[in-house]
């Protein structure tokens, strides 16, 4: 299943997803685009077992933007119960993977307490796991991620000299999540939409056309293959 061309010395650290296409899937079978979000389930379930079996120890999905907020409220209604449910039913799966769960976003604004919780003892359940950390980016939003580390700076009266990329490194949500490597996102959108804006400074950017409740491990792998065939300068020079 893996393909042979795929050198596993040179797997991408951190691959993000943006998980987009789940409402156009749906349209398109003449469903509702709630159970594109359904479908969109098994998809993440394969690109984590594939990501874990060629030694990706970093995966961030984007599972619900700052901006998702504009949706239909029954849409909105039935993500925030999805997510709970999701974790719940799948949780202690994942924690048999070895998988360290943890979340990106903005805590303390418009999210359910009740689904706080739950993904609280998600995180608690697995946070002992090493094999590889899937962070879901739920309630998210790149612009405001730096926003809110540069309040949390301030009101710690960080000094002006003090000030370096490292520092401000610390005070995003996951202080410890390593710049992306490669940026996977489905669907035919060729946008960021505000995801990860500081870990994809550098980041290789791949689109697809499939939608995301068609993504499976082998197009995960095919977007590996491309990324070992790009060379990351890094602004420097390789040659
Ligand atoms: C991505 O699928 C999932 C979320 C944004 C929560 P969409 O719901 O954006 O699906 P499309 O883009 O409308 O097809
Ligand atoms: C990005 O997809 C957010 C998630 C996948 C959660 P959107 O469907 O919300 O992005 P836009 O609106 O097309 O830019
Ligand atoms: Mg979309």
């Amino acid at each position: 299943m893996i393909p042979e061309a795929l050198d596993l010395s040179s797997v991408p650290n951190h691959v993000a997803c943006v998980m987009d296409g789940n409402g156009r899937w749906a349209q398109a079978r003449g469903l509702e685009r709630t159970e594109g979000h359904a479908a969109g389930e098994e998809a993440l379930f394969d690109a984590i077992e594939g990501a874990q079996a060629i030694g990706v120890k970093w995966l961030t999905v984007f599972a619900f933007s700052t901006e998702n907020w504009k949706r239909p409220p029954e849409e909105v209604k039935f993500l925030m119960n999805f997510n709970e449910s999701l974790l719940e039913r799948r949780s202690h799966e994942l924690n048999d993977m070895g998988i360290r769960i943890r979340f990106a976003g903005r805590r303390n604004w418009r999210v359910p307490k009740r689904v706080l919780r739950r993904m609280d003892e998600a995180v608690e359940l697995t946070k002992n796991n090493r094999e590889m950390t899937l962070t879901i980016a739920f309630n998210y939003g790149g612009r405001a991620e730096i926003i809110d580390a540069v309040k949390q700076m301030l009101e710690d009266g960080v000094a002006i000299d003090r000030i370096t990329e490292r520092k401000l490194e610390r005070y995003l949500y996951e202080p410890t999540m390593p710049d992306v490597d490669l940026l996977i996102r489905t669907s035919g959108e060729h946008r960021l939409s505000n995801f990860l804006l500081w870990q994809m400074a550098y980041s290789e950017l791949l689109f697809t056309d499939t939608l995301w409740p068609d993504f499976r491990r082998k197009h995960l792998y095919e977007a590996v293959l491309e990324y070992q065939a790009r060379d990351r300068r890094f602004g420097g020079l390789n040659r």
